[in-house]
């Protein structure tokens, strides 16, 4: 049976333990979604901790994509230099990290076009 402390690998992924950090928006990003350094501080006392893989809050992949305020984004080149670092220093701590990209949500459901991103819009 598998054990929480063993080592196991999710496609290229080797992680060095089965302990999740869940998707969790922290509210910590810069008002433009880059990075800040309170979110890396945060991620990596997680991975020194011994979490073997954490996924970020979701991360808005549009500008007019955002569904809570203060949230990652993965819309523009100006947010590279920042996941840059908070990936390396998640390495650096013995972590993996995984970016959960998201457009809108639950907050904003009424998006005309939604079904071209995914988004699931509740008929009722
Ligand atoms: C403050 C907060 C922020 C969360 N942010 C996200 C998120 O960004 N993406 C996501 O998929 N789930 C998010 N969740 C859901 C959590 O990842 C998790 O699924 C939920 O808290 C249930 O966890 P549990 O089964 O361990 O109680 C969030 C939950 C909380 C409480």
């Amino acid at each position: 049976m598998a054990k929480l402390f063993e080592t196991t690998t999710i496609k290229t992924m080797t992680l060095h333990n089965r302990f999740v950090r869940s998707a969790t928006w922290e509210g910590t990003a810069h008002e433009d979604n880059t990075v800040s350094s309170k979110l890396i501080d945060l991620l990596v006392r997680l991975a020194r901790g011994g979490v073997g893989l954490i996924i970020t809050g979701y991360a808005t992949v549009r500008a007019d994509g955002r569904s809570v305020p203060w949230q990652l984004g993965n819309y523009s080149d100006d947010h590279l230099p920042g996941l840059t670092l908070m990936v390396e220093a998640i390495h650096k701590a013995g972590g993996i990290i995984v970016n959960q990209a998201r457009f809108k949500g639950f907050f904003k459901p009424k998006l005309k076009d939604a079904s071209k991103f995914g988004q699931i819009v509740n008929k009722t």
